[in-house]
């Protein structure tokens, strides 16, 4: 789902407040009855046009109409979430215009976004719904009750489990990018100027970035955590050129460009006493070698490493650690166990062919998640391009004293070659 900024900007502080109205009126309602709709409005401002304000909304998609056979009511669509967050991040001077999306994961839309001096920002939005949308059928009547199943939920706890983790790594000198700012499903963060690993076809050094990575995977072992999607799309990696003692830039043909991994996407960590941590583990480690063996044809010398030697690391000389960092930003346990059933089902299943989306189940509810995957699934992946390249296309060759940094490769550092749109608050 793109997600379009413009039509923030013909929104009356009416408008905002209706929509809040839906978001909080989605607390206790799948579909928020209209006449609530109209009290949380009104409690929250003057008692004007709320259903001109509907009918606005309802028009550029941020909520839709729900015919049930009991009431008529609206519930918020995954665009009137992403206002709502971006409102958010607009009144807090987070984020001042929206860019490009520069990627589309299976769970998220990666936005470049802009602040009030320029500085350019990734705005990573969670959409949990979008895959686990036939397990969300197959759960229907455990969702029509209860809010723990549904997207808004699932994919507001990926952005608290991310954020929480990326501020906790990066305060323990990790090399993450720094979380910014979370409002419900979306996180601001710094942009790395750097192409993600599996966009590279050659290293100077394999031996050394290889040890590195795995470097990185005792290192989270250490302080108690497994990464839990270490690959090749995970993980960017920065080229800066070496400069000797006096600063001048070093002429000897390998050490001539430092190649830094900065690891990213965060929401499927796990701690390393997760009962299924060694499985976690080994996964992570192995997804490094059958990488460097198939793309560098590096095959390291030493076994491993291995679970239960990393084990022993945990917490050794004094490592703080992190699995409790969660539960110490209010994550709770319940939220835990909903988000990891969720990304569970989330691995578990591919994005459903159209046949699979059964519409005769939803007959009562006007469901934009469905023609949310049909989109994602074909529509938009076509029109902006797959979201990996293939295996077959690695588009950077990382030489000692290239000229361009493989970031520049595939995006423009310049703010002025981006285009941005301004986000406007309305009359809030
Ligand atoms: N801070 C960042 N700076 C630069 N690029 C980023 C940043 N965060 C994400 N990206 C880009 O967006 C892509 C997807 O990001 P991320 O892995 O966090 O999302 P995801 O939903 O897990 O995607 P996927 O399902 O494909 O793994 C990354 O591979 C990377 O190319
Ligand atoms: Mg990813």
């Amino acid at each position: 789902m793109k997600l379009d900024s413009k039509a923030m900007r013909h929104l009356t502080s009416e408008d905002w407040r209706v929509l809040t109205a839906v978001e909080m009126g989605s607390k206790n309602h799948e579909v928020v009855p209209t006449p609530l709709i109209e009290k949380i409005a009104r409690l929250r401002g003057g008692s004007s046009g709320v259903h001109k304000s509907i009918a606005t909304l309802a028009k550029v998609g941020l909520v839709a109409r729900v015919k049930e056979a009991r009431y008529d009511g609206y519930r918020l669509t995954y665009g009137g979430l992403d206002y709502l967050a971006l409102h958010t991040h607009a009144s807090r001077r987070d984020v001042y215009s929206v860019g490009t999306r520069i990627g589309v994961g299976k769970e998220s839309d990666i936005v470049v976004v802009a602040d009030h001096d320029g500085t350019q920002k990734v705005l990573k939005i969670h959409r949990l719904g979008r895959i686990s949308f036939r397990t969300v059928k197959a759960n229907r009547d455990y969702l029509k009750n209860r809010a723990s199943g549904s997207w808004m939920y699932l994919s507001r706890l990926a952005a608290m489990k991310e954020f929480a983790f990326m501020k906790a790594l990066r305060e323990e000198g990790f090399p993450v990018p720094e979380p910014l700012a979370q409002s419900r499903h979306t996180i601001v963060m710094t942009l790395i100027d750097a192409l993600p690993l599996r966009q590279i076809s050659s290293v100077p050094d394999p031996a050394s970035l290889y040890a590195d990575l795995i470097g990185l995977i005792l290192r989270l072992a250490k302080h108690g955590l497994i990464h839990g999607d270490f690959n090749e799309f995970n993980i960017l990696i920065k080229e800066e050129p070496v400069s000797d003692a006096a600063g001048d830039e070093v002429k000897d043909e390998v050490s001539r460009v430092n190649l830094t991994p900065i690891v990213i996407d965060f929401p499927q960590m796990v701690s390393m006493d997760h009962p299924n941590a060694e499985m976690y583990f080994d996964r992570d480690v192995n997804c490094v070698k059958r990488f460097f063996e198939r793309r560098f044809h590096f095959v390291s010398t030493q076994p491993g490493p291995f679970f239960d030697d990393a084990k022993k690391l945990v917490g050794k000389n004094g490592s703080k650690r992190l699995d409790a960092a969660l539960e110490a930003s209010g994550f709770t346990k319940k939220m835990a166990k909903d988000l990891d059933a969720a990304l569970r089902e989330q691995v578990a299943k591919d994005v459903p062919d159209e046949k699979d989306v059964d519409s005769s189940e939803d007959e009562d509810v006007d469901d934009d998640d469905e023609t949310y995957i049909s989109q994602a699934s074909d529509a938009e992946q076509s029109e902006n391009g797959p979201a990996q390249p293939s295996e077959d296309e690695p588009i950077a060759v990382i030489q000692p004293g290239s000229e361009q940094s493989p970031g520049h490769a595939s995006r423009s550092s310049d703010p002025a070659a981006r285009e941005m749109e301004r986000l406007s608050l309305g009359n809030t």
